[in-house]
């Protein structure tokens, strides 16, 4: 069966999609599909559309109106990136895996109303997708992992643990996002062997600084950030900060790491060349990535060997230099994700495509120990064309 998965995630860059064969268990264990990656594209949004995406995630105060046009809004823009890779690369998807936009996400429950909840919110209205691409649709997986006690997130380990599982060399597979996050996946591990979890900023934060001081929306190849200068006790002081003490599993997004912590991110790094606030946002990801693996993982008994990259971060040199040199020490080599078949910008808008795959055969998709739930859960809901 082809399917088109659908991403976009916190960086509200744009619009991922990958065209993907999914056979139902293959020969090599029983119940586990096999993947083959057949096209991707990349569409970014509008300018206009990237601004009113980014003033909703950041707002307390956001009309209903208007989120429920801009619900009915990304589910055409959604449906667009899947026509249009349809027609390029000439194959028909069966079904369609659309994440959706995240404008709020709490996988934490607290206190509302007299109640304890964790809650999620994606929105791109899958019945006007299904419409559109004239297939059934499954979107909005990550509110049955949270019903079943988990976090909603992380969901891409499913297809790290399928893809990236080895018999002999244990491997962390990063993904560099908007937040970044990773799965440790210890030498032939089962799956509840699996440890996956928020690190942290992946480029939110570098975006956000990259913008508010030199108007523009990345660092392109880290060149602002190559030559500036880090300032360590800056990033020794956030790595203090709760966040990245709590044990996993944890999940982040912008109500961690957004336009408030970036405020405060560059108060903190005081009257310096606005250079070196990039270079420390950069030095940040990676050490907090580098923090993480020696505060949780390498401790355990297992032994790791490869570091896997995905996402847009994979793309910042600077960024790629400075997580080399964190990981050198603790015997991790860093691979990009194009060597194992998923190339660094399609690997998670491919993961959708498998989730619904499973969601589709109404099988599950969610790993517990990596979002905390207490059983396995078959994810999202199906929009019938
Ligand atoms: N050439 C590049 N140089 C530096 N950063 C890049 C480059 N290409 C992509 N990025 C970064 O990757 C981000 C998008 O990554 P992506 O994996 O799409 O994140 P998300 O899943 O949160 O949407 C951009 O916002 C930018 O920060
Ligand atoms: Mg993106």
């Amino acid at each position: 069966m082809i399917v088109a998965g659908v991403m976009s995630g916190t960086s509200a860059d744009g619009i991922n999609v990958a065209l993907v064969r999914l056979t139902a268990s293959s020969r090599s264990r029983a119940g586990t599909p096999g993947l083959h990656l057949l096209a991707h594209a990349e569409y970014p949004y509008p300018k206009h559309v990237r601004r009113a995406v980014l003033a909703a995630m950041n707002s307390t105060k956001a009309s209903v109106a208007d989120l429920a046009r801009l619900n009915f809004l990304l589910a055409e823009l959604y449906a667009d990136a899947v026509l249009a890779t349809q027609r390029r690369f000439h194959f028909k998807a069966e079904l369609v895996g659309c994440h959706g936009q995240t404008l709020y996400h709490q996988g934490e429950p607290a206190r509302f109303l007299g109640r304890k909840l964790a809650v999620t919110w994606q929105t791109g209205e899958g019945a006007v997708v299904a419409a559109r691409v004239r297939v059934p649709v499954v979107s909005d997986f990550r509110p049955a992992d949270m019903a079943a006690g988990g976090k909603g997130a992380p969901l891409v380990p499913f297809l790290d643990f399928l893809l990236y599982r080895d018999r002999r060399a244990g491997r962390i597979v990063q993904n560099i996002g908007g937040i970044a996050n990773f799965t440790a996946i210890p030498a032939n591990a089962s799956p509840q062997r699996v440890l996956a979890f928020d690190t942290g900023p992946g480029n939110m934060v570098i975006d956000a600084v990259t913008h508010r001081l030199f108007d523009k929306a990345y660092d392109r190849d880290g060149r602002i950030a190559g030559s500036g200068a880090v300032l360590d006790n800056v990033i020794s002081d956030v790595l203090r900060g709760p966040f990245f003490r709590r044990k996993p599993p944890k999940t982040a997004g912008r109500e961690q790491f957004g336009r408030e912590f970036t405020q405060e991110f560059i108060r903190r790094c005081g009257r310096v060349n606005k250079r070196d606030i990039v270079a420390t946002a950069t030095a940040l990801t990676a050490r907090s990535i580098a923090d993480a693996i020696r505060r949780f993982v390498v401790r355990r008994t297992a032994t790791y060997r490869d570091f896997i990259v995905s996402g847009g971060g994979a793309s910042n040199p600077t960024l790629m230099a400075m997580l080399a040199n964190e990981l050198r020490p603790l015997g991790l080599q860093i691979r990009s994700s194009d060597e194992f078949g998923l190339p660094a910008e399609a690997k998670e808008a491919a993961a959708f495509a498998l989730l619904a795959f499973q969601t589709w055969n109404r099988k599950p998709s969610s790993l517990p120990s990596a979002t905390g739930a207490k059983r396995p859960a078959i994810l999202g809901k199906i929009s019938y064309a």
